[in-house]
Protein backbone atom coordinates (compact mmCIF):
# COMPACT_ATOMS: atom_id res chain seq x y z
CA UNK A 1 0.00 0.00 0.00
CA UNK A 2 1.48 3.67 -1.04
CA UNK A 3 2.16 5.79 2.07
CA UNK A 4 1.12 9.49 1.71
CA UNK A 5 1.72 12.91 3.04
CA UNK A 6 0.28 15.88 1.88
CA UNK A 7 0.05 19.36 3.79
CA UNK A 8 -1.04 22.79 3.39
CA UNK A 9 -0.10 25.87 4.82
CA UNK A 10 -1.83 27.14 7.53
CA UNK A 11 -3.79 30.42 5.84
CA UNK A 12 -7.09 30.22 7.32
CA UNK A 13 -10.73 29.23 5.86
CA UNK A 14 -10.37 27.13 2.91
CA UNK A 15 -11.87 28.24 -0.66
CA UNK A 16 -13.54 26.07 -2.70
CA UNK A 17 -10.45 25.95 -5.43
CA UNK A 18 -8.97 23.75 -1.90
CA UNK A 19 -11.86 21.67 -1.83
CA UNK A 20 -11.79 20.40 -5.12
CA UNK A 21 -8.14 20.81 -6.45
CA UNK A 22 -7.02 19.04 -3.30
CA UNK A 23 -9.14 18.03 -0.28
CA UNK A 24 -11.49 16.07 -2.36
CA UNK A 25 -8.85 14.13 -3.86
CA UNK A 26 -7.01 13.34 -0.09
CA UNK A 27 -11.13 12.17 1.09
CA UNK A 28 -10.98 9.63 -1.99
CA UNK A 29 -7.53 8.41 -1.05
CA UNK A 30 -7.61 8.37 2.85
CA UNK A 31 -9.10 5.15 1.87
CA UNK A 32 -7.21 3.69 -0.62
CA UNK A 33 -3.42 5.06 0.85
CA UNK A 34 -2.26 5.29 4.56
CA UNK A 35 -2.16 8.68 4.67
CA UNK A 36 -0.70 11.26 6.51
CA UNK A 37 -2.38 15.59 6.48
CA UNK A 38 -0.97 18.16 8.25
CA UNK A 39 -1.19 22.08 8.42
CA UNK A 40 2.39 22.96 8.00
CA UNK A 41 2.57 26.41 10.24
CA UNK A 42 6.17 25.92 9.99
CA UNK A 43 6.20 26.87 6.24
CA UNK A 44 4.06 29.52 6.72
CA UNK A 45 6.28 30.56 9.24
CA UNK A 46 8.58 31.16 5.97
CA UNK A 47 6.97 34.44 5.08
CA UNK A 48 4.63 34.98 7.62
CA UNK A 49 7.09 34.71 10.67
CA UNK A 50 5.99 38.60 11.74
CA UNK A 51 2.39 37.96 11.48
CA UNK A 52 1.04 35.55 14.04
CA UNK A 53 -1.43 37.10 15.94
CA UNK A 54 -4.21 34.47 13.50
CA UNK A 55 -2.40 31.28 13.29
CA UNK A 56 -3.61 29.69 16.51
CA UNK A 57 -7.14 29.98 14.53
CA UNK A 58 -5.84 29.34 11.01
CA UNK A 59 -4.09 26.05 12.04
CA UNK A 60 -8.12 25.30 13.27
CA UNK A 61 -9.95 26.66 10.42
CA UNK A 62 -8.28 24.03 7.74
CA UNK A 63 -8.81 21.42 10.07
CA UNK A 64 -12.39 22.27 10.35
CA UNK A 65 -12.32 22.83 6.57
CA UNK A 66 -10.88 18.86 6.52
CA UNK A 67 -12.58 17.59 8.63
CA UNK A 68 -16.14 18.91 7.61
CA UNK A 69 -15.36 18.11 3.84
CA UNK A 70 -14.89 14.32 4.84
CA UNK A 71 -11.07 13.74 5.76
CA UNK A 72 -11.74 11.37 8.77
CA UNK A 73 -9.44 11.06 11.76
CA UNK A 74 -9.99 7.57 12.29
CA UNK A 75 -9.27 6.95 8.74
CA UNK A 76 -6.03 9.03 7.85
CA UNK A 77 -3.47 11.07 10.33
CA UNK A 78 -4.47 14.41 10.77
CA UNK A 79 -1.64 16.78 12.49
CA UNK A 80 0.11 19.70 12.70
CA UNK A 81 3.56 19.91 11.75
CA UNK A 82 5.23 22.05 14.93
CA UNK A 83 3.59 19.62 16.92
CA UNK A 84 5.75 16.94 15.62
CA UNK A 85 9.12 18.45 16.27
CA UNK A 86 11.39 15.26 14.93
CA UNK A 87 10.29 16.91 11.71
CA UNK A 88 12.44 19.61 12.85
CA UNK A 89 15.41 17.02 14.19
CA UNK A 90 15.22 15.57 10.60
CA UNK A 91 15.19 19.43 9.23
CA UNK A 92 19.27 19.63 10.65
CA UNK A 93 20.20 16.40 9.10
CA UNK A 94 18.41 16.81 5.72
CA UNK A 95 20.41 20.23 5.61
CA UNK A 96 23.86 18.89 6.23
CA UNK A 97 23.49 17.02 3.39
CA UNK A 98 22.01 19.53 0.62
CA UNK A 99 24.22 21.41 -1.47
CA UNK A 100 23.38 24.79 -1.46
CA UNK A 101 22.73 25.31 -5.44
CA UNK A 102 19.93 22.84 -5.02
CA UNK A 103 18.03 25.04 -3.32
CA UNK A 104 19.06 28.14 -4.93
CA UNK A 105 17.72 26.70 -8.56
CA UNK A 106 13.91 25.78 -6.66
CA UNK A 107 11.37 27.56 -9.06
CA UNK A 108 9.15 27.68 -6.46
CA UNK A 109 11.33 29.56 -4.21
CA UNK A 110 12.18 31.78 -6.69
CA UNK A 111 8.41 32.64 -7.10
CA UNK A 112 8.23 33.07 -3.74
CA UNK A 113 11.12 35.50 -3.82
CA UNK A 114 9.22 37.52 -6.69
CA UNK A 115 6.22 37.73 -4.57
CA UNK A 116 8.05 38.96 -1.29
CA UNK A 117 10.02 41.39 -3.20
CA UNK A 118 6.89 43.56 -4.77
CA UNK A 119 5.10 43.19 -1.54
CA UNK A 120 7.80 44.49 0.12
CA UNK A 121 9.03 47.07 -2.27
CA UNK A 122 12.59 46.44 -2.17
CA UNK A 123 14.97 43.47 -2.98
CA UNK A 124 13.92 42.06 -0.23
CA UNK A 125 15.97 39.82 2.08
CA UNK A 126 15.03 36.33 1.74
CA UNK A 127 15.36 34.85 5.12
CA UNK A 128 17.35 31.37 6.27
CA UNK A 129 14.21 30.04 7.15
CA UNK A 130 12.59 30.63 3.52
CA UNK A 131 16.05 29.43 1.72
CA UNK A 132 15.12 25.87 3.27
CA UNK A 133 11.08 25.52 2.54
CA UNK A 134 12.13 22.76 0.06
CA UNK A 135 14.59 21.09 2.58
CA UNK A 136 11.78 21.57 5.48
CA UNK A 137 9.59 20.14 2.90
CA UNK A 138 12.04 17.09 2.25
CA UNK A 139 11.44 16.55 5.74
CA UNK A 140 7.82 16.54 6.18
CA UNK A 141 7.95 13.78 3.25
CA UNK A 142 10.54 11.60 4.45
CA UNK A 143 9.77 11.27 8.30
CA UNK A 144 6.98 9.08 7.27
CA UNK A 145 9.17 7.63 4.65
CA UNK A 146 6.14 8.68 2.21
CA UNK A 147 5.67 6.54 -1.41
CA UNK A 148 3.59 9.33 -3.19
CA UNK A 149 2.89 12.80 -2.50
CA UNK A 150 -0.26 13.97 -3.82
CA UNK A 151 0.49 17.53 -5.15
CA UNK A 152 -0.98 20.30 -7.12
CA UNK A 153 1.83 20.41 -10.45
CA UNK A 154 3.40 24.05 -8.56
CA UNK A 155 4.82 21.40 -5.88
CA UNK A 156 6.79 18.86 -8.02
CA UNK A 157 9.83 20.69 -8.66
CA UNK A 158 9.61 20.06 -4.63
CA UNK A 159 9.48 16.83 -5.02
CA UNK A 160 12.29 16.31 -7.43
CA UNK A 161 14.18 18.05 -4.41
CA UNK A 162 12.50 15.67 -2.23
CA UNK A 163 13.82 12.28 -4.45
CA UNK A 164 17.63 14.11 -4.65
CA UNK A 165 18.50 14.60 -1.01
CA UNK A 166 16.51 11.13 -0.12
CA UNK A 167 18.92 9.34 -2.96
CA UNK A 168 21.97 11.41 -1.49
CA UNK A 169 21.44 10.55 1.96
CA UNK A 170 21.26 6.94 0.83
CA UNK A 171 24.28 6.94 -0.85
CA UNK A 172 26.51 8.47 1.87
CA UNK A 173 24.88 7.06 4.61
CA UNK A 174 24.89 3.45 2.35
CA UNK A 175 21.50 2.54 3.44
CA UNK A 176 18.51 2.21 1.53
CA UNK A 177 16.42 3.68 4.20
CA UNK A 178 14.75 6.19 2.04
CA UNK A 179 12.07 6.08 -0.15
CA UNK A 180 12.34 8.39 -3.27
CA UNK A 181 8.36 9.49 -3.19
CA UNK A 182 7.04 10.06 -6.40
CA UNK A 183 4.56 12.81 -7.07
CA UNK A 184 0.74 11.87 -7.42
CA UNK A 185 -0.63 14.68 -9.84
CA UNK A 186 -4.33 14.60 -9.81
CA UNK A 187 -6.47 15.52 -12.46
CA UNK A 188 -9.48 17.39 -10.96
CA UNK A 189 -10.49 20.46 -12.94
CA UNK A 190 -9.41 23.57 -11.60
CA UNK A 191 -11.84 26.08 -10.61
CA UNK A 192 -10.97 29.68 -11.71
CA UNK A 193 -12.08 32.61 -9.15
CA UNK A 194 -15.03 35.20 -9.41
CA UNK A 195 -12.90 37.26 -11.44
CA UNK A 196 -11.78 34.67 -14.03
CA UNK A 197 -8.31 34.49 -12.33
CA UNK A 198 -6.89 32.05 -10.13
CA UNK A 199 -8.90 31.68 -7.58
CA UNK A 200 -7.08 32.84 -4.28
CA UNK A 201 -7.47 34.30 -0.82
CA UNK A 202 -5.38 37.38 -1.40
CA UNK A 203 -6.94 38.12 -4.76
CA UNK A 204 -10.49 38.59 -2.61
CA UNK A 205 -11.86 36.00 -5.78
CA UNK A 206 -12.69 33.21 -3.50
CA UNK A 207 -15.73 31.66 -2.82
CA UNK A 208 -15.08 29.78 1.46
CA UNK A 209 -15.83 26.50 2.23
CA UNK A 210 -16.89 28.12 5.18
CA UNK A 211 -19.04 30.89 3.42
CA UNK A 212 -23.03 31.05 4.29
CA UNK A 213 -25.19 30.28 1.25
CA UNK A 214 -26.34 34.09 1.12
CA UNK A 215 -22.76 35.78 0.89
CA UNK A 216 -22.08 32.48 -1.59
CA UNK A 217 -25.29 33.67 -3.67
CA UNK A 218 -24.07 37.33 -3.84
CA UNK A 219 -20.44 36.36 -4.73
CA UNK A 220 -21.62 34.52 -7.53
CA UNK A 221 -24.21 36.92 -8.80
CA UNK A 222 -20.94 39.24 -9.06
CA UNK A 223 -19.65 36.52 -11.27
CA UNK A 224 -18.10 37.52 -14.65
CA UNK A 225 -20.65 36.03 -18.10
CA UNK A 226 -20.37 36.78 -21.72
CA UNK A 227 -19.24 40.23 -21.87
CA UNK A 228 -20.48 40.56 -25.18
CA UNK A 229 -24.39 40.19 -24.00
CA UNK A 230 -26.73 43.40 -23.66
CA UNK A 231 -30.02 41.90 -23.08
CA UNK A 232 -31.41 38.63 -21.12
CA UNK A 233 -33.11 37.70 -24.55
CA UNK A 234 -29.69 38.87 -26.49
CA UNK A 235 -28.42 34.46 -27.72
CA UNK A 236 -25.51 33.71 -25.52
CA UNK A 237 -22.10 32.28 -26.26
CA UNK A 238 -21.61 30.00 -23.04
CA UNK A 239 -18.20 28.99 -24.34
CA UNK A 240 -17.29 32.97 -23.99
CA UNK A 241 -19.02 33.00 -20.35
CA UNK A 242 -15.62 32.75 -18.41
CA UNK A 243 -16.59 31.59 -15.22
CA UNK A 244 -20.36 31.05 -14.13
CA UNK A 245 -20.48 28.23 -17.21
CA UNK A 246 -17.16 27.33 -16.43
CA UNK A 247 -19.05 26.56 -12.72
CA UNK A 248 -22.30 25.12 -14.14
CA UNK A 249 -19.86 22.33 -16.27
CA UNK A 250 -18.20 21.94 -12.36
CA UNK A 251 -20.77 21.56 -10.30
CA UNK A 252 -23.71 20.64 -12.52
CA UNK A 253 -25.07 17.16 -14.24
CA UNK A 254 -24.66 16.51 -17.62
CA UNK A 255 -28.57 17.36 -17.96
CA UNK A 256 -27.94 20.56 -16.61
CA UNK A 257 -25.10 21.95 -18.25
CA UNK A 258 -27.09 20.88 -21.36
CA UNK A 259 -30.20 22.80 -20.61
CA UNK A 260 -28.29 25.81 -19.65
CA UNK A 261 -25.97 26.02 -22.78
CA UNK A 262 -29.13 25.55 -24.97
CA UNK A 263 -31.07 28.12 -23.48
CA UNK A 264 -28.43 30.85 -23.16
CA UNK A 265 -27.38 30.39 -26.76
CA UNK A 266 -30.99 30.53 -27.60
CA UNK A 267 -31.78 33.75 -25.85
CA UNK A 268 -34.56 31.96 -23.30
CA UNK A 269 -31.81 32.70 -20.02
CA UNK A 270 -31.27 35.83 -18.74
CA UNK A 271 -27.20 35.94 -16.51
CA UNK A 272 -29.42 37.15 -13.27
CA UNK A 273 -31.70 34.11 -13.57
CA UNK A 274 -28.10 31.96 -14.71
CA UNK A 275 -26.43 32.74 -11.81
CA UNK A 276 -29.27 32.54 -9.25
CA UNK A 277 -30.02 28.77 -9.76
CA UNK A 278 -26.03 28.36 -10.10
CA UNK A 279 -25.70 29.48 -6.19
CA UNK A 280 -28.58 27.75 -5.52
CA UNK A 281 -26.83 24.52 -6.75
CA UNK A 282 -23.75 25.41 -5.22
CA UNK A 283 -25.30 26.16 -2.17
CA UNK A 284 -26.92 22.74 -2.03
CA UNK A 285 -23.82 20.98 -2.88
CA UNK A 286 -22.02 22.37 0.34
CA UNK A 287 -25.19 22.55 2.51
CA UNK A 288 -23.90 19.24 4.64
CA UNK A 289 -20.19 20.53 4.40
CA UNK A 290 -20.92 23.80 5.53
CA UNK A 291 -23.56 21.82 8.68
CA UNK A 292 -20.72 19.70 9.86
CA UNK A 293 -18.70 22.59 9.56
CA UNK A 294 -21.02 24.49 12.28
CA UNK A 295 -20.68 21.58 14.41
CA UNK A 296 -16.85 21.76 14.93
CA UNK A 297 -17.13 25.30 14.94
CA UNK A 298 -19.10 25.39 18.07
CA UNK A 299 -17.03 22.12 19.35
CA UNK A 300 -13.72 23.86 18.97
CA UNK A 301 -12.32 21.24 22.32
CA UNK A 302 -13.35 18.55 19.84
CA UNK A 303 -11.15 19.61 17.10
CA UNK A 304 -8.18 20.37 19.33
CA UNK A 305 -8.61 17.07 20.55
CA UNK A 306 -8.73 15.76 17.15
CA UNK A 307 -5.75 17.44 16.71
CA UNK A 308 -3.52 16.44 19.72
CA UNK A 309 -4.25 12.51 19.09
CA UNK A 310 -3.50 12.57 15.48
CA UNK A 311 -0.14 14.46 16.24
CA UNK A 312 0.63 11.71 19.06
CA UNK A 313 -0.28 9.28 16.48
CA UNK A 314 2.43 11.06 14.03
CA UNK A 315 4.96 11.56 16.41
CA UNK A 316 4.92 7.82 17.38
CA UNK A 317 5.81 7.20 13.66
CA UNK A 318 8.27 9.63 13.71
CA UNK A 319 9.86 9.04 16.55
CA UNK A 320 10.52 5.21 15.52
CA UNK A 321 11.72 6.77 12.06
CA UNK A 322 13.95 9.39 13.41
CA UNK A 323 15.75 6.65 15.63
CA UNK A 324 16.78 4.75 13.02
CA UNK A 325 17.78 7.73 11.24
CA UNK A 326 20.02 8.75 14.02
CA UNK A 327 21.27 5.30 14.18
CA UNK A 328 22.44 5.19 10.67
CA UNK A 329 24.27 8.35 10.06
CA UNK A 330 26.17 7.45 13.79
CA UNK A 331 24.26 10.01 15.95
CA UNK A 332 25.29 9.22 20.24
N1 LIG B 1 4.52 23.56 0.08
C1 LIG B 1 3.18 23.00 0.08
C2 LIG B 1 2.20 24.05 -0.45
O1 LIG B 1 2.47 25.21 -0.36
C3 LIG B 1 2.74 22.57 1.46
C4 LIG B 1 3.61 21.48 1.99
C5 LIG B 1 4.52 21.59 2.99
C6 LIG B 1 3.62 20.12 1.56
N2 LIG B 1 5.11 20.39 3.21
C7 LIG B 1 4.59 19.47 2.36
C8 LIG B 1 2.89 19.42 0.59
C9 LIG B 1 4.84 18.10 2.19
C10 LIG B 1 3.20 18.06 0.42
C11 LIG B 1 4.14 17.40 1.22
O2 LIG B 1 1.15 23.68 -0.92
FE1 LIG C 1 -23.31 32.57 -18.78
FE2 LIG C 1 -25.68 31.72 -17.95
FE3 LIG C 1 -25.37 34.22 -18.85
FE4 LIG C 1 -25.27 32.18 -20.54
S1 LIG C 1 -27.03 32.81 -19.33
S2 LIG C 1 -23.85 33.92 -20.47
S3 LIG C 1 -24.27 30.62 -19.27
S4 LIG C 1 -24.46 33.33 -17.03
Amino acid sequence: MERIVSGMRSTGKLHLGHYLGVIQNWVKLQHECESFFFVADWHALTTKYAETENLKNDVRDVVIDWLASGLDPNVCTIYVQSLVPEIAELNIYLGMITPQNWVERDPCLKDMAKILKTKEGNASQINYGLMGYPVLMSADIMMFNATAIPVGIDQVAHIEITRDIARRFNNIYKTEFFNEPKPLLNDCSLICGLDGNKMGKSFQNDIKISDTAEVTAKKIMSAITDRSRMRKDDPGHPEQCEVAFKYWQIFGDKEQVETVKCECEKGLRGCADCKRQLGALINEKFAPIREKRRYYEEHPEEVDRIIREGSEKARKVARKNLDEIRNIIGMY
